[in-house]
């Protein structure tokens, strides 16, 4: 084209270039988030955007409350011996504030408890991402070793001995107590459980008054440090993979640290074959002021520690001390409600 300006025809055909290089490479981002490339495993599963919490969902309330009592009750475990509510309490924030929980053998998991709250809004589950319902998640914890160590066969025996189970559960399916009915009644009450209008939320539907100056800042770095890029959608987190980190290897830092509390799982594809070891799934930040202490390991124990790892390893900068306050404050109005009462 040389240095000579250019004609009308040649301004449309270069724009029309610039259009098409840039669908192209549009078309390509988006083959990657759907192919193989793990870190954009299931991207776009959900929405980015930050969105509140719907302010109710429906529910089918008798299955709820059948639920909530197997979930409080010793009895669905080996030997009467573990409940789930023990890990996951409601008034700490769906969790226990422990590192490393107490498995039934009395040995500590292998991952900290993450919270139930908002759990049934995640396409993904568990620290790795890979429970897909939570009908089948409480399946795992009830018969796995580290969960309630139980099986089909005697737990429907139990409950089957059980006149209140019994009756309740005749009632709502008019059959005898099936192994997919428990599921489906655990898994309602943790869907039944979500923390609505945090002050953020009442913000983003429009109460500019809901939040204060400093955590309207908090907000705006967080989306600038791009911490948003990871933790995004309506549980500021949940719908996405990501290496722990971006910048150095949190787990090969233990490893060389020989930090005993080394997790050493491996993430598996869909053709069972071992991925990256460091890789989890981004967590949500709904009510994580509440849910210390910090990380799959639980060896963060402050809120700020945590912010500081995230800009060291996913952002590769040390965040400063005024920012990471700031971004506290932001994290800290996004404390929701149960069943209407502030957590
Ligand atoms: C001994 C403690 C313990 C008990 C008891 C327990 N859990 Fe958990 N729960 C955990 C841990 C630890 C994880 C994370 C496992 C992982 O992904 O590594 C978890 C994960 C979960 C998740 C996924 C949350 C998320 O953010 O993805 C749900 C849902 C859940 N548990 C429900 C239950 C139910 C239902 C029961 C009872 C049937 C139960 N838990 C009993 C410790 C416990
Ligand atoms: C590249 C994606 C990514 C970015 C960017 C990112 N995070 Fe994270 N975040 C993660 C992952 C993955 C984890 C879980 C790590 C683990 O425990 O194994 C996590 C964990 C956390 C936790 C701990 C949550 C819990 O329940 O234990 C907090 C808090 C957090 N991030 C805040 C932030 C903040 C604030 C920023 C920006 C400064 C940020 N993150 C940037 C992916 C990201």
């Amino acid at each position: 084209m040389g240095l000579r300006a250019m004609t009308c025809h040649e301004r449309i055909h270069t724009f029309y270039c610039f259009f098409l290089v840039l669908l192209l490479s549009l078309l390509c981002t988006h083959v990657k988030a759907d192919g193989k490339d793990p870190f954009f495993q299931d991207y776009q599963h959900e929405t980015s955007l930050i969105v509140p919490i719907p302010q109710s969902i429906k529910i089918d309330l008798a299955k709820a409350r059948l639920g909530k009592l197997l979930f409080e009750d010793k009895r669905i475990s080996k030997g009467d011996k573990k409940a789930c509510v023990e890990c996951h309490l409601p008034h700490l924030g769906g969790v226990d504030n422990e590192p490393l929980s107490m498995a039934i053998n009395d040995k500590p998991r292998t991952t900290n408890t993450p919270t139930i709250f908002n759990a049934g809004l995640l396409p993904m589950l568990g620290w790795r991402g890979t429970g897909t319902s939570l009908e089948d998640v409480t399946e795992a914890v009830i018969k796995s070793e580290m969960g309630l160590a139980m099986n089909w066969p005697e737990l429907i025996e139990k409950l089957n001995a059980i006149p209140a189970y019994q009756k309740n559960f005749t009632t709502i399916f008019k059959k005898t107590i099936e192994p997919a009915h428990v599921k489906e009644v655990i898994a309602e009450y943790v869907r039944s459980l979500i923390t609505p209008n945090s002050r953020f939320d009442q913000y983003l539907r429009g109460n500019e008054d809901a939040i204060i100056l400093e955590e309207k800042r908090g907000f705006e770095l967080f989306k600038s440090y791009g911490c948003s890029s990871c933790h995004q959608g309506v549980n500021l987190g949940g719908n996405m993979r990501a290496p722990f980190g971006l910048f150095g290897n949190y787990l090969q830092d233990k490893k060389d640290k020989k930090d005993k509390t080394m997790t050493d799982r491996r993430i598996y594809n869909n053709n069972n074959q071992a991925q990256d070891q460091n890789l989890f799934r981004v967590p949500s930040l709904r009510n994580v002021e509440l849910t210390a202490p910090y990380f799959h390991d639980g060896s963060t124990k402050t809120l700020k520690e945590a912010i500081e790892v995230m800009g060291r390893y996913m952002l590769g900068r040390d965040i400063p001390k005024s920012d990471v306050s700031l971004i506290e404050q932001f994290l800290q109005s996004l404390n929701g409600e149960l069943n209407g009462e502030a957590l």
